[in-house]
């Protein structure tokens, strides 16, 4: 068995070199940039006002990032029905009551449903909600017995018991070091979250998922500035805003959007493009997230347009290797969040996600806090792992890997429980 892993691993790291060979790791490696200025309009006109941010940077920058790299929504589409397929008020030893909502979306004589689990605390009348996603289905986040295995397609893992691309039994509760449930709910938190892939499954076929819903006739993927599958998933964030503002348990004007990872990029989409979610979290959301893309430190974006074509729309392509080329950076789609709390979290060992890129990033979006009087980053020197800096614009670097720790937790709730409740 050991000899086996240990020829994946070799075949996984061969295949993977050309990849490998060409990552930047090093700082002095990486190119001098010049770093788009948030507060200057692509036709050189200087902003020093919110009013003047809203009314015309944050449009422009908002239409940018939706044409050349996560793409357009053709059309609106609203929640068709929801249906409680579940409820029970005392649940996590009379902590929580326990909800799960599906949502249902028609269009074109297509139909799509996803669910949310939702855990709120038992005893508060609308509760602050954090909102994000999970990779491997509701029942990995908690052991709870009750909690539905969704019949998504699902990418196979072993360790998961995924096979089939079928999510199985084997995997509830696998997940639970990432969830802390318990901690969110003691702190008067609401907690949501939707296994990703009843959205839009994690592939590239655009057959299935949010995006068949929406096809022109004879359509069968999106065109070159219409979205790909993080702006799908933002968009399944969206509409379960939707549902939050209709359910009396939730506070909706207090719904924090949260996302590790590829799901990090997501909550920072979502965040952007909808102006309801009252803060968001990215826990190391690297490239195409919060990372600076002309840094080319670690992830690039040709390398993750090469792995993961789907992610993106297909305009994003042509910055791959030509990150020069961009007249953004992902310090505006942080900025595009202000003034509403923005948390950006990076991982010590988290080397591919570049967190210095994504400290820079959180520091250079902190001018349009500003304009509003919002405290963010204000220094261009990195904190001490396990030092955060908590202002409307937090940033912390914690030891350990690509991943979401108590650590992560205990810190967005504590930066919640001033800027945002
Ligand atoms: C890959 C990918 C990253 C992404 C991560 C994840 O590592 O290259 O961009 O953030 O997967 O979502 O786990």
């Amino acid at each position: 068995m050991k000899l086996l892993t240990c020829f994946v691993c070799s075949f996984f790291i061969l295949s993977m070199s050309p990849i490998l060979s060409q990552t930047n790791y090093e700082e002095s490696k990486v190119p001098s940039f010049e770093v788009p200025d948030p507060l200057l309009t692509f036709s050189g006109y200087k902003i020093n006002s919110a009013k003047n941010w809203e009314k015309v940077r944050r449009p422009e920058l908002l239409r940018f990032f939706e044409n050349d790299i996560y793409g357009k929504i053709p059309k609106s589409l609203k929640i068709d029905s929801y249906t409680i397929l579940e409820q029970d008020n005392n649940v996590l030893n009379g902590k929580a009551k326990r909800k799960q909502v599906e949502l249902t979306f028609k269009n074109n004589g297509k139909t799509l449903s996803y669910t949310i689990l939702l855990y709120l605390p038992k005893n508060k009348v609308k509760a602050p909600v954090f909102l994000g996603y999970n990779f491997y289905g509701n029942h990995t986040i908690t052991e709870d017995k009750a909690v539905i295995i969704s019949s998504a397609w699902a990418n196979n893992n072993e360790s998961f018991g995924i096979k089939n691309n079928t999510l199985t039994e084997e995997s509830r509760g696998k997940r639970t070091n990432r969830w802390a449930v318990e901690k969110i709910l003691d702190a008067g938190y609401g907690l949501a979250t939707i296994y990703y892939g009843e959205v839009d499954p994690d592939k590239n076929d655009f057959s299935d998922g949010i995006h068949s819903l929406l096809y022109q006739q004879g359509q069968n993927q999106p065109k070159p500035a219409e979205w790909g599958s993080i702006a799908a998933w933002s968009w399944g964030m969206v509409r379960a805003l939707d549902y939050f503002e209709k359910d009396p348990d939730i506070d909706a004007s207090k719904v924090i959007a949260f996302g590790h990872s590829r799901l990090g990029k997501t909550s920072l989409w979502a965040g952007a493009t909808d102006k309801r979610f009252a803060g968001v979290i990215s826990n190391n959301s690297g490239c195409g997230g919060a990372a600076l893309s002309k840094r080319k430190f670690g992830e690039t974006i040709s390398v993750i347009n090469e792995r993961f074509p789907h992610w993106f729309c297909d305009n994003f392509n042509q910055y791959g290797d030509h990150e020069e080329a961009l007249p953004v950076d992902q310090h505006q789609l942080l900025a595009l969040i202000a003034p509403r709390p923005l948390y950006v979290a990076s991982a010590e060992e988290d080397q591919w996600a570049d967190p210095r890129g994504e400290f820079l990033s959180a520091h250079y979006a902190t001018q349009v806090y500003n304009l509003y009087g919002k405290k963010g980053i204000e220094t261009m020197e990195m904190p001490k792992v396990n030092e955060p800096i908590h202002n409307t614009v937090s940033y912390h670097i914690r030891t350990g890997k690509h991943d979401v720790t108590d650590y992560d937790w205990e810190n967005y709730i504590k930066w919640a429980n001033t800027f945002v409740k």
